[in-house]
């Protein structure tokens, strides 16, 4: 209902890519998010890494494919992790997106004031010389202006071979059935005191953070359109 009066509030993320390129995201599950593919008679392809063979999209209930060509995906979940590809209508590629849905209640929330250290980089033991670690992103404002208030951080699980580029941590792993406690995404917390812009305040997106919930089990935790969009 609510989401009747707030359309603006209600934002999508949009991943875009470059024409016949293959672009990686790690994302959170969850949250809603569009796929660009400018071609008006796209065809979407999924397969996740389970060995699956790339079937159309059409058939699963919370993706969409948008009048433009893009592929819209309400709430995404983990098991949707895998590669999603645009062809035009002569089967050649458009783009192509390896998303990674990192499961959102797996979050490890911490917060700076309370003395609350986000994850260690740790190993990976699968023989190589496997790092798991927190690729963050980068603040985002300040929720409030003028008194004190918070802003979040997220960042995604990655794994890194010494040399090699860091990949998102269940794209990495694709079926291989390894589990560790470190393999989780992350979002931190702390003070911010900022003066007020008043031009800037109209656009401010409204953040709600429960502080009484740190450190307990985040397992419930709702982070839903339109109180809190966590990309913003
Ligand atoms: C594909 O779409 C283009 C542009 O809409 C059109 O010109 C072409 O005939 C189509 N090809 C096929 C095989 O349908
Ligand atoms: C953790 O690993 C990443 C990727 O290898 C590296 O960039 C970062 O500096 C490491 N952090 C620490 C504290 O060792
Ligand atoms: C206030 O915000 C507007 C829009 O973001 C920006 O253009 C302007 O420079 C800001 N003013 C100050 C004093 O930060």
């Amino acid at each position: 209902m609510l989401s009747l009066f707030l359309p603006a509030s209600c934002a999508q993320i949009l991943v875009t890519c470059a024409y016949k390129s293959l672009c990686q995201q790690a994302l959170l599950s969850g949250n809603d998010v569009v796929l660009q593919c400018d071609h008006l008679q796209a065809y979407w392809y999924f397969s996740s890494f389970q060995g699956e063979a790339p079937f159309l999209v059409s058939s699963l209930p919370n993706i969409k494919k948008l009048p433009g060509g893009s592929l819209q995906l309400n709430k995404p979940q983990p098991s949707q992790t895998g590669l999603y590809r645009c062809e035009d209508n002569n089967t050649a590629l458009v783009v192509e997106y390896e998303i990674d849905f990192q499961d959102v209640t797996m979050l490890h929330i911490t917060h700076k004031g309370l003395g609350q250290n986000p994850l260690q980089n740790q190993s990976l033991s699968l023989g190589r010389k496997e790092i798991i670690f927190t690729h963050w992103e980068p603040w985002q404002d300040c929720n409030r202006c003028g008194v004190p208030g918070e802003r979040k951080r997220l960042g995604y699980c990655y794994i890194q071979e010494s040399l090699e580029n860091p990949v998102p941590c269940w794209l990495y792993l694709g079926d291989e059935k390894l589990w560790s406690s470190r393999l989780q995404p992350e979002m931190q917390v702390e003070a911010c005191l900022v003066p007020c812009n008043h031009s800037k305040e109209i656009i401010q997106p409204f953040f709600t953070f429960d502080i009484s919930k740190l450190g307990q089990s985040t397992s419930n935790m709702q982070l839903t359109c339109p109180l809190a969009s966590i990309y913003r």
